[in-house]
């Protein structure tokens, strides 16, 4: 079942970290930031710690202010950011051509939000890759809840160091993940452009909406202070409102990003393996 209560919240953070260690877990991995004296290359060799401490820190803010799946949309006016995630999903699933009964790989695919719209939206079985524990412990749960457990599964491993044979797959997709690869990505259309809103509409506190009322600033300054309430009567594990600030900084960051037109996590590209015969 949906997670996205405020106990739920509470006592999420951290994921499998133990909970005497969230605050630790925090300071280690804020220590990763070169705003904290770290350096590139201690990040890319250590980017399978820094990134499952981030997910394991930030999933259930992550379900509790945006919902199962983890990516940003384009987006219509009148259109609610659900909405907007569930037609990008559709738009994914047409692109890729999926028929009834193929098998499908998700790399990276967070606590499944996708993966179950998509195998649902074009009868496929979906293999979701993820390297995150406490992700594929949701993901299963939520699977469960979904009806789709008997075709959907999940694999933990690194995508860095694939553990499937060539061709295991008909169709392959990857969702906002590769960017937390430590070499290069590649990519071939941005999307942002030919959105009527701006991805980082969710985002931008001077935006309000009904929907999304968590991501506004008055839902932020209300989580806030639940998560401090929490924490302060030990409900929620001691880190936690470190975790809500360095999410916030980062939603920040993505706005200015996004407005500046130098960040945008749009880039679309499709490949096509050469057809034989
Ligand atoms: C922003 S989330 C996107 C999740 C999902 N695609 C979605 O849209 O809901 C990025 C995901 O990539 C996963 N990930 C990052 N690096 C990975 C790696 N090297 N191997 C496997 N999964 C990885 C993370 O654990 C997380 O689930």
């Amino acid at each position: 079942m949906s997670k996205a209560g405020a106990f739920d919240l509470a006592s999420g953070v951290g994921g499998k970290i133990d909970k005497t260690e969230v605050l630790s877990a925090v300071e280690k991995y804020e220590k990763y930031h070169v705003c904290y004296g770290g350096e590139e290359e201690e990040r890319k060799a250590n980017y399978t710690d820094m990134v499952n401490k981030y997910y394991d820190l930030v999933t259930s803010f992550y379900e509790f202010g945006w919902g199962e799946s983890f990516h940003f949309a384009p987006r219509w006016k009148g259109e609610s950011l659900q909405e907007s995630i569930k037609r990008h999903e559709h738009f994914l699933a047409l692109q890729l051509g999926l028929k009834s009964g193929q098998k499908v790989l998700d790399v990276g695919c967070g606590i499944g939000g996708p993966l179950r719209e998509i195998a649902r939206f074009s009868s496929t079985s979906v293999t979701g890759l993820n390297n995150n524990e406490y992700q594929i412990t949701r993901g299963k749960e939520l699977n469960r809840f979904a009806g789709v457990d008997k075709t959907c599964n999940f694999v933990k491993a690194d995508f860095m160091k694939m553990p499937f044979p060539d061709n295991s797959f008909d169709a392959v997709y990857a969702i906002e993940a590769t960017c937390h690869a430590p070499d290069a990505v590649i990519w071939e259309k941005d999307l942002a452009p030919d959105s009527p809103l701006p991805w980082y509409l969710p985002l931008d506190t001077s935006h309000f909406s009904l929907s999304s009322f968590r991501l506004t600033s008055v839902g932020r300054f209300v989580t806030r202070n639940m998560v401090k309430a929490l924490e302060f009567v030990g409900l929620a594990p001691k880190g936690s409102q470190r975790v809500q600030d360095f999410l916030e900084k980062a939603a920040e960051g993505l706005v200015a990003g996004g407005r500046k037109e130098i960040f945008t996590p749009m880039y679309f590209f499709l490949a096509r393996k050469p057809q034989h015969g």
